[in-house]
C-alpha cells in the first residue's frame, strides 16, 4: 500500500483555499460575512445588498446598489424553450432535479465569453423563476411571469403564489442567512468545478448536485417530514429513542464546524418564536420538545441544531411544500458559490488530490477471466 500520505476523512481539518469571503466560528458560534455578522445584516441590510457584498466584498453605494438591483429585476424571465421543455418533465421529477437540469440548460442559452459575475447574476435573477415556474407547471397552474417593480424575495412569493406577502421582508432575511458558509460541500464540490476552468452553469450544477444531499442542505426537507412523523409532542421521546437505537442520525442536528448553537438557527428560532405569538405556525412546540430532548440524549457531544432544523418550519409557514426547500437553499447560496468561484480563480490550481490505492497490483487476465 502507498503510505507517502495521511487520508484526512471528510477532509476534516483541511483548508483548501485563502478566502476574504466569510468567516466561521465554530467554537463561538459566529458567522461573518466580509467583516460584518450575519446579525448585523438581518437587521440593517437586504438580500440584493448582501449579494453584492459578498460578491464585490464591500457594501454598495447607491448606484452599485441600483445597479445590482436593476441587473437581478431585468434578468428574471426564463426564455420560452425553456418553459416548454419544463412542462415536459415528469410531473413527479424532485424541485431540487428540476432545478439541476434547467441552470444545465440555461448554459446553452447564455451567449459566449460571459464572465462569471455576469453568469452569476444572471443565475441569481433566473433560480427564483425556476422554482415557482415548477411549483406552478408541476400543481397545473398557470405559470405568474416576473415583475421588475418587485424586489427579489417578494417578486419570488408573488410567482409562487400570486400575491404580494406582507412576510416578504422575513423571507428575504433567511435568504441573506443561507447566501454563505465558507467551504461546505457544495462551495467546495463548485471550487473543485471552478478550478478546471469551466464555465459558470457546469459549476452551478455541481453545487446543486452536491446541496441536494441529505447531510448538506437536503436536511431541511427531511426535518419537516420527521416532524410531521413525529404528529404530536407526545410522541417526540419514542421517535427520538427509536431512531437513536436503530444508528439513524437526527436530521437538523450536528455540524462539522458549529460545536455550539449554530447562530443561524438561533435566529432563525427567535423569529419562528415570534411569529408564533401571532400566527398559526404549524411543528414549533414539536420543534422545540425534539430540541430539547435530542440536547439532553446528546449532552457533552456537542450536537446541537443547525440551520435547517428550523428554516423548514418557517418555509412551511410560507406554504412553500418540503420538496422545496432545498432550493430556496440554493436560491440564496449561488451567492457563496459564484462567490467562492470567482475568488479561487484569481489564484487558480487545479484541484487534484490524492487516494491512497489498497487493491491488488499483479492480476493476470488470463488467469482470472472466466468462461
Ligand atoms: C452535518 C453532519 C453531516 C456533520 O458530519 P461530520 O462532521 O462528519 O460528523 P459525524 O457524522 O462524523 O458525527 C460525529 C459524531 O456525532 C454523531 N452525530 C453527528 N450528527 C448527528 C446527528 N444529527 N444525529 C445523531 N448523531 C449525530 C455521529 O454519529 C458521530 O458519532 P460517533 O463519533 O459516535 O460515530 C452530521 O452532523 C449529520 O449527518 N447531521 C444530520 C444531517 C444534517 O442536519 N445536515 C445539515 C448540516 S447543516
Amino acid at each position: 500500500m502507498d503510505v507517502d500520505f495521511d487520508v484526512k476523512h471528510g477532509l476534516e481539518g483541511v483548508a483548501v483555499a485563502i478566502s476574504s469571503i466569510s468567516y466561521v466560528d465554530g467554537k463561538k458560534g459566529e458567522l461573518v460575512y466580509r467583516g460584518f455578522s450575519i446579525e448585523d445584516l438581518i437587521k440593517n441590510s437586504n438580500f440584493e445588498e448582501t449579494a453584492y457584498l459578498i460578491w464585490f466584498g464591500s457594501l454598495p453605494n447607491e448606484n452599485e446598489l441600483d445597479f445590482i438591483v436593476s441587473m437581478l429585476s431585468k434578468k428574471r424571465e426564463l426564455p420560452e424553450k425553456i418553459i416548454n421543455i419544463m412542462r415536459l418533465f415528469p410531473k413527479n421529477s424532485h424541485p431540487m432535479e428540476v432545478l439541476r437540469s434547467v441552470v444545465s440548460i440555461l448554459g446553452m442559452y447564455s451567449g459566449e465569453n460571459n464572465s462569471t459575475l455576469e453568469d452569476a447574476i444572471n443565475l441569481t435573477a433566473k433560480i427564483p423563476t425556476v422554482i415557482a415556474y415548477w411549483y406552478r407547471i408541476k400543481n397545473n397552474m398557470p405559470i405568474i411571469h416576473p415583475r421588475e417593480d418587485l424586489k427579489h424575495s417578494e417578486n419570488f412569493l408573488y410567482m409562487m403564489f400570486g400575491e404580494i406577502s406582507q412576510y416578504s421582508e422575513l423571507f428575504d432575511k433567511t435568504l441573506i442567512l443561507h447566501a454563505e458558509q465558507g467551504m461546505n460541500a457544495s462551495t467546495f464540490a463548485s471550487t473543485v468545478t471552478a478550478s478546471t476552468l469551466t464555465d459558470t452553469y457546469s459549476i452551478i450544477t455541481t453545487a446543486i448536485g452536491t446541496l441536494k444531499g441529505p447531510l448538506h442542505g437536503g436536511a431541511n426537507e427531511r426535518v419537516l417530514k420527521m416532524f410531521e412523523e413525529i404528529k404530536s409532542v407526545d410522541n417526540v421521546e419514542s421517535y427520538i429513542n427509536a431512531l437513536i437505537e436503530n444508528k439513524n442520525k437526527i436530521m437538523g442536528f450536528g455540524h462539522r464546524i458549529y460545536k455550539t448553537y449554530d447562530p443561524r438557527a438561533k435566529v432563525l428560532k427567535e423569529w419562528i418564536k415570534e411569529l408564533f405569538l401571532k400566527e398559526n405556525v404549524e411543528y414549533f412546540e414539536i420543534a422545540l420538545k425534539v430540541e430539547e430532548y435530542v440536547l439532553k440524549k446528546f449532552e457533552n457531544r456537542k450536537i446541537y441544531p443547525n440551520v435547517d432544523f428550523y428554516s423548514g418550519i418557517l418555509y412551511n409557514f410560507f406554504n412553500i411544500p418540503k420538496e422545496f426547500f432545498t432550493t430556496i437553499f440554493a436560491m440564496a447560496r449561488i451567492i457563496g458559490w459564484t462567490a467562492h468561484s470567482m475568488e479561487y480563480c484569481k489564484n487558480n490550481r487545479i484541484f487534484r488530490p490524492r487516494s491512497i490505492y489498497n487493491g491488488p497490483k499483479n492480476f493476470k487476465y488470463k488467469e482470472y477471466k472466466r468462461s
